[in-house]
């Protein structure tokens, strides 16, 4: 289905952070996965996963402590500055939370017009033609251009964010938690507008949401993270009607509940729970929320294996 050049391969990537002065955080430990020419890949887990440090790291923002990040065949981690300036507008990111994204003492104008001013390109009416054009895309009135974002909805400063991010043209969007700041009936048309993007342009893209149900109809592969490592990796539809990881089942059955409301469940509320990543336990790390665990899982880490082509599993019983 896709054009199989590989625009963003993700190559065994460790995130770090100091946190004490001789305790390090793990946040990702060894993560890998690649994203096709016009692919949308959600990644998918909860609070405190890692899925923002994923993010981060491939936006070398900062680097991955370990790991590789090819962008397009160039490794991002090795470049030099001057190299990493000149791949940047290549990929570019949109933020969860909308408004702080943006410059409060900036018009949206100015924001939209930032990637064209780093890059010096076009005169300053050429560069407000091109914003105004893309404002009308990403539906915002190019009227608003001399607006300021406290003076926009959330909705439409999301609308900028997305502006802003489209104007080099990039090769990758990274979109972490694109709608999880607004009210739901704006995330749809957020989505819709992603979507309509995304077949205009032909985008590539990163879709980060804790949230399984957002990422169904927007991705062509999900792939679900659990504690710093990824659990599971397939194509949507194969996902979302044969999870295989019983991490990726809770989380599809807390869809399922919020679909249907009732009271919560304990299955729901451990969901929402998440844990800290630092002393992940020995073996699987999802082994002690796992009603299918055996022996082996309390004492070896399952590795990620193929189970049919393009589907990805790390568990111990369903492999
Ligand atoms: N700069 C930092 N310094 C120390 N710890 C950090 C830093 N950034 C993230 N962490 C920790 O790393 C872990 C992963 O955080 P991350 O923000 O990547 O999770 P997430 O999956 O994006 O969560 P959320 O869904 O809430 O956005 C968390 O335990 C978090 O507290
Ligand atoms: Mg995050």
């Amino acid at each position: 289905m896709f054009n199989q050049r590989t625009i963003l391969d993700v190559q065994n990537i460790r995130v770090e952070f100091r946190i004490e002065k001789r305790k390090t955080l793990r946040a990702v430990s060894g993560v890998s996965f690649d994203i096709k020419q016009g692919e949308t890949l959600g990644l998918v887990g909860e609070s405190g996963c890692g899925k923002s440090s994923v993010a981060r790291a491939i936006m070398q923002l900062p680097p991955p402590t370990s790991g590789r990040v090819l962008l397009e065949g160039d490794d991002l981690t090795e470049v030099s500055k001057k190299q990493l300036r000149q791949l940047r507008p290549k990929f570019q990111i949109v933020f969860q939370d909308s408004i702080s994204a943006l410059n409060p003492r900036q018009t949206i104008g100015a924001a939209i017009a930032m990637p064209l001013h780093i890059a010096n390109n076009g005169s300053r009416s050429e560069q407000k033609f091109m914003v105004q054009k893309m404002m009308a895309q990403v539906g915002i009135d190019p009227e608003y251009y001399n607006l300021r974002p406290f003076e926009l909805s959330g909705g439409q400063c999301q609308r900028v964010q997305i502006a802003r991010a489209l104007m080099t043209n990039p090769h990758l969007l990274i979109c972490d938690e694109p709608v999880s700041s607004l009210d739901v009936s704006v995330q749809a048309q957020i989505i819709n507008l992603l979507e309509d993007l995304r077949c205009r342009y032909g985008l590539t893209m990163l879709f980060i949401s804790h949230d399984l149900a957002v990422v169904k109809n927007v991705c062509d592969r999900v792939a679900v993270m659990y504690m710093g490592k990824l659990c599971e990796i397939g194509s949507s539809d194969d996902l979302y009607r044969f999870p295989l990881h019983p991490y990726t089942e809770i989380l599809l059955n807390a869809v399922a509940r919020i679909e249907q409301p009732r009271a919560l469940s304990d299955a729901q509320t451990d969901v929402m729970d998440s844990p800290f990543p630092a002393g992940s336990p020995p073996g699987c790390r999802f082994h002690q929320r796992c009603n299918m665990k055996q022996g082996i899982c309390s004492e070896t880490e399952p590795e990620m294996k193929r189970v049919r082509s393009d589907r990805w599993v790390a568990c111990h019983v369903r492999e």
